[in-house]
């Protein structure tokens, strides 16, 4: 099989990564793919929202399956574009991708199917939003519709912010597009964890649990990111709320979207808040996450490929997964500054010295090479990710590998994992 997988995160090195271990393939594209990414499969440089280019590239070269890793290209309809054409994607079509793209949708959708969720309101009017915002206690949370690359939500410690968020959003275009409607949320207290599974329209196969860990300094302090760390499993998501999860949400979730007359098929992410037994979505997303999906696949024991295949032919009832009991956890390395403002261009040493530990695998995020030197191009760099026989000894081997690896002005998390000891 020729497979294309799209996207240039660590997300997409993990699924390229395992992907490279299936023997169905013959040959592996990535757009636009990364420097460690290079080394498994052909990097073409298409950016993930050219759907039309990536369409053409995929059915010029007779690609029997794409795999796309962000969100971006699902909410723009990519799944669609590729089915017209006969070429099959793994992922929801963009009227099913709206459960991560439009927030409101996603309440809106919880509301009908009675999944729990933090009571809300939706607004386009600015009068209102206020007014709802004075009547309601603080903390409280405010998120922009539409897709901003996880930083449309702002909780909210003073009434007056709150208006403030919400008039920068509605008025001031402060989100673009996608805080033209604002969802005005209850703060929910407790832990958060993600709730993982694939889907085939009607069946729902759930991964293990994982955790993100979203603040860019220790003791989650500081703004959030896209993701500092993560660990496969998460102590919260026992086997009763993990079976809470797929009654209450997951299921209810697929049924819903065939009621709907959108039954999603691809990577269902539940962004779950976890307290004393009881579990309410944050929200949906579409696609696997990063960095949790390093954490994922380093303990999948199978061949993915049959996973994808299985999801789009509707068969996904046949299928049962299979986990390395190990836990695992990743530990991204970023650029200093981020996720405000950073330098790029710095050349990074000890990548091979780390990927050379048992157990360990270096996945590539924004890096680039330079005259044969591999150097810094994002905000998160690197996700070390390693297995341990407890999660204790994963930590400890994720962070003999994490200091082998330097650049100028590298910041990583210390205390990936600790909340789980
Ligand atoms: N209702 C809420 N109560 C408490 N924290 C929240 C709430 N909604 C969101 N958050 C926090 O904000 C983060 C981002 O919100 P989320 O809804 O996942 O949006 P996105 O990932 O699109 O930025 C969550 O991971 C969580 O930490
Ligand atoms: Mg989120």
């Amino acid at each position: 099989m020729k497979i294309l997988v799209i996207g240039s995160g660590g997300r997409e090195h993990a699924l390229i990564w395992k992907i490279r271990q299936s023997s169905k393939v013959t040959e592996l594209y990535c757009a636009p793919g990364n420097v460690g990414i290079a080394d498994l499969a052909t990097c073409v440089p298409i950016n993930p929202d050219n759907v039309q280019e990536l369409l053409k590239f995929a059915a010029d070269n007779q690609i029997d399956l794409t795999v796309v890793g962000p969100e971006a290209p699902l909410a723009l309809g990519i799944v669609d574009a590729f089915k017209r054409e006969g070429l099959r994607a793994f992922g929801p079509t963009k009227e099913a991708a709206a459960l991560e793209s439009s927030k409101s949708f996603a309440k809106d959708f919880c509301n009908r199917y009675k999944i729990p969720a933090a009571r809300s309101q939706t607004f386009t009017d600015i009068v209102s939003a206020k007014a709802y915002i004075k009547g309601h206690p603080l903390p409280i949370v405010v998120k922009a519709d539409g897709l901003a690359a996880g930083k449309g939500v702002i909780i909210c410690d003073s009434h007056d912010k709150a208006e403030k968020i919400a008039e920068e959003m509605l008025l001031e275009g402060s989100f673009g597009d996608s805080g033209r409607c604002v969802v005005v949320e209850e703060f929910l207290e407790g832990e958060e964890a993600s709730f993982i599974a694939i889907c085939d329209g009607n069946h729902v196969l759930p991964m293990v649990g994982s955790q993100d860990h979203k603040p860019a300094y220790d003791e989650d302090k500081g703004p959030n990111t896209g993701g500092m760390g993560a660990i496969s499993p998460a102590r919260v998501l026992t086997e009763e709320i993990a079976d809470k999860v797929m009654n209450e949400i997951m299921l209810p979730a697929a049924r819903g979207m065939v009621t709907e007359g959108m039954p999603f098929v691809g990577v269902l992410y539940a962004g779950l808040m976890i307290k004393d037994g009881e579990v309410k979505v944050l929200e949906f997303n579409v696609r696997f996450g990063d960095p949790e999906t390093q954490a994922l696949l380093a303990r999948l024991k199978m061949d993915i490929v049959d996973v994808f295949e299985a999801a789009i032919s509707g068969t996904l009832n046949t299928v049962s997964m299979s986990w390395d009991p190990r836990p695992a956890v990743c530990v991204v390395m970023a650029s200093g500054g981020y996720p405000g403002s950073y330098e790029k261009g710095k050349v990074i040493s000890g990548i091979a010295d780390a990927n050379a530990l048992d157990d360990v695998v270096v996945f590539h995020a924004g890096t680039k090479d330079d005259s044969g030197n591999v150097v810094t191009n994002g905000g998160r760099v690197l996700g070390v990710t390693a297995l341990g026989d407890d999660m204790r000894s994963a930590i400890a081997k994720a962070y003999e590998a994490t200091e082998k690896i330097s650049w100028d002005g590298v910041h990583y998390r210390k205390d990936i994992g600790k909340k789980a000891l």
